[in-house]
C-alpha cells in the first residue's frame, strides 16, 4: 500500500492509502467521527464510521486528544464540500505518538500566549499557510537570480563593520575584542561584485532595534543583489521585476495558502505588473503637506503613517528616490547637480506594509568615499579593506536589500511581521 501526504491526494482518489499525520481536531457522533488530519503538507478531513472499525476502536479514535500522532489506512473521496476537495474514509487507525491536554485549543487566545507556545503554534493552518508562502519566495528568489546569472555569496555573520550605522549593533566579544552580529551583508557584497559581476547575498541579519512596532524584527533575513556596472535605474528594473515575479510565483504555486489566509487574488494581480510608479522624495514631502501632513520637514525620514499615506496614494508598490544624505549612510553617492540628496530607492509596498526594499547606487570615488567614512565617524581601519575596492578597478554599481519578513508580510496580507518568521526575534523576545 501507497504511503502518500495529504496533498497528493487528488491522484489516489478511490485508491486504499496510508497516511502519517496528527489529529488536528476532531468532533463525533454515535456512529461518525470527523477528524481533522494534518501531516505538513495540507490538511483534511478523516471520516470513522462505527460500522466499519467496530464498537471498541470506534470509542478509543473518538476519545483521541487533539494532537495525537496517527498512521491511518483508508481510502480517498472526493469531497465537493470542504475547500481541500478530499478526505479519506479510514478503515484502520494505530496511535504512533500519544498527547493530551494541547494548549492552543480551537478557540481563541491572545498573542502573548501563542508566542510563549510559537513551537506548537506553528501547527495551526494559518502558521502553515505562512510558511508555505515564506518557502515560495525563498525557492523563487533562487530561481530569479540563478536565471539571471547571479551567484549566490555567503558573507560573515561576525562583522567588525556596521554599514547601516553603529546605533542598531548587537555586540559580542570575539576573543577579546568588539565584534558585531551583521546588519547587512552589503559591504562583502560589493566585494564579490567586483569579483564575479553580479551576486547576492541571502542570510541572516541582525538589528539591535528598540522600536516595537508590527514592521521591526531584531533578527531578519535580507536578499541583497550587488551589480558591477549598474547604474541605479537598471537596479530599479531588477527590483520591481523580482517583486513582481516573487507575487507572480506566490500566485501561481500558493493557491491553497491564500485561501486559508484569505487574501484577495485579484489585488496581488495588481502587484505583478510593471513598471512600478516612482516619485522622489521632495515629491513625496510635498504630496505630504498637500494632504494636511504638518509633522514633517524636508530632511525628515518617513515615519509609517508617510509611508503608508504615499502607499495609498498608488495601485502598485512604489519607488521613493533620492533622499537627503543626511537619513542615509555612507556609502550613498550624491545626486548628479545636488549636494543634499543620494542616488537611492526605497520600495513602498501597498496597503501600509511600508518599506521592503532599500537600496542605491555606490560611491566609487576613492576619496569621497574616504571623506564619509571620516565624517560619519567610522574607523579607516575597519573600513581599509572596503576602500580598497575603490583603487583597484572601481566601477559604477548598484544594489539592494530585500527584507524578507516584510515581504512575506505584505504578500500574506496579515497583521504582523511576528508572523512571518518561525520562531521571531523581537525587543522582548527571545524564547522560544
Ligand atoms: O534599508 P536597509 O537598512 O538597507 C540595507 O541594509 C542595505 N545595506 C541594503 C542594500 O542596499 N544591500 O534594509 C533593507 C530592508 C528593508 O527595506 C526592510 O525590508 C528590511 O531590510 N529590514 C527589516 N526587516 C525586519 N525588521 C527590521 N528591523 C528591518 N530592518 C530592515
Ligand atoms: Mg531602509
Amino acid at each position: 500500500m501507497e504511503k502518500i501526504s495529504i496533498i497528493d491526494s487528488k491522484n489516489h482518489v478511490n485508491e486504499v492509502v496510508e497516511i502519517n499525520g496528527w489529529i488536528a481536531n476532531k468532533r463525533s457522533s454515535g456512529k461518525i467521527a470527523f477528524l481533522t488530519l494534518r501531516d505538513g503538507s495540507a490538511y483534511f478531513q478523516g471520516i470513522v464510521l462505527k460500522e466499519t472499525v467496530g464498537e471498541e476502536a470506534f470509542a478509543q479514535i473518538k476519545n483521541l486528544p487533539q494532537e495525537t500522532a496517527v498512521k491511518i489506512i483508508g481510502e480517498i473521496h472526493e469531497d465537493k464540500r470542504s475547500k481541500f476537495g478530499y478526505e479519506i474514509e479510514i478503515s484502520q487507525l494505530e496511535v504512533i505518538g500519544t498527547s493530551g491536554d494541547y494548549p492552543i485549543t480551537p478557540k481563541e487566545h491572545g498573542t502573548d500566549f501563542l508566542m510563549d507556545h510559537r513551537h506548537l503554534w506553528l501547527r495551526s493552518s494559518k502558521q502553515h499557510a505562512i510558511m508555505q508562502i515564506r518557502n515560495e519566495i525563498i525557492r523563487a528568489t533562487y530561481e530569479f537570480f540563478n536565471d539571471r546569472g547571479f551567484i549566490k555569496i555567503d558573507p560573515p555573520i561576525l562583522t567588525g563593520s556596521a554599514p547601516e550605522g553603529t546605533t542598531e549593533l548587537f555586540e559580542t566579544d570575539y576573543f577579546g575584542q568588539s565584534a558585531y552580529l551583521s546588519q547587512s551583508g552589503q559591504l562583502y557584497a560589493e566585494a564579490a561584485a567586483m569579483a564575479f559581476g553580479k551576486v547576492f547575498t541571502f542570510g541572516p541579519t541582525f538589528r539591535a532595534e528598540k522600536s516595537k512596532t508590527r514592521r521591526h524584527l531584531t533578527e531578519f533575513w535580507m536578499i541583497e543583489p550587488e551589480m558591477a556596472f549598474t547604474h541605479q535605474d537598471e537596479s530599479l528594473k531588477v527590483q520591481e521585476d523580482y517583486v513582481a515575479f516573487l507575487v507572480r510565483n506566490v500566485l501561481d504555486h500558493c493557491e491553497y495558502a491564500l485561501d486559508v489566509l484569505g487574501r484577495d487574488r485579484d489585488v496581488l494581480e495588481r502587484y505583478t505588473q510593471t513598471p512600478y510608479p516612482r516619485i522622489s522624495y521632495d515629491e513625496a514631502i510635498e504630496l505630504l503637506k498637500e494632504n494636511g501632513f504638518d509633522d514633517i520637514e524636508w530632511g525628515d525620514d518617513f515615519g509609517s503613517p508617510h509611508e503608508t499615506f504615499i502607499a495609498n496614494s498608488f495601485e502598485k508598490p512604489v519607488f521613493i528616490m533620492n533622499y537627503p544624505a543626511k537619513i542615509k549612510p555612507f556609502y550613498m553617492p550624491l545626486a548628479p547637480g545636488r549636494d543634499d540628496v543620494v542616488i537611492c530607492a526605497d520600495l513602498i509596498a501597498p496597503e501600509g506594509y511600508g518599506e521592503i526594499i532599500g537600496g542605491s547606487e555606490r560611491e566609487v570615488d576613492y576619496d569621497v568615499l574616504a571623506e564619509n567614512i571620516e565624517k560619519f565617524g567610522l574607523s579607516e581601519e575597519e573600513y581599509g579593506w572596503y576602500l580598497d575596492l575603490r583603487k583597484y578597478g572601481s566601477v559604477p554599481h548598484s544594489g539592494f536589500g530585500l527584507g524578507l519578513e516584510r515581504t512575506v508580510t505584505w504578500i500574506s496580507g496579515i497583521e504582523h511581521i511576528r508572523e512571518a518568521s518561525p520562531f521571531p526575534r523581537l525587543l522582548h523576545r527571545l524564547r522560544p
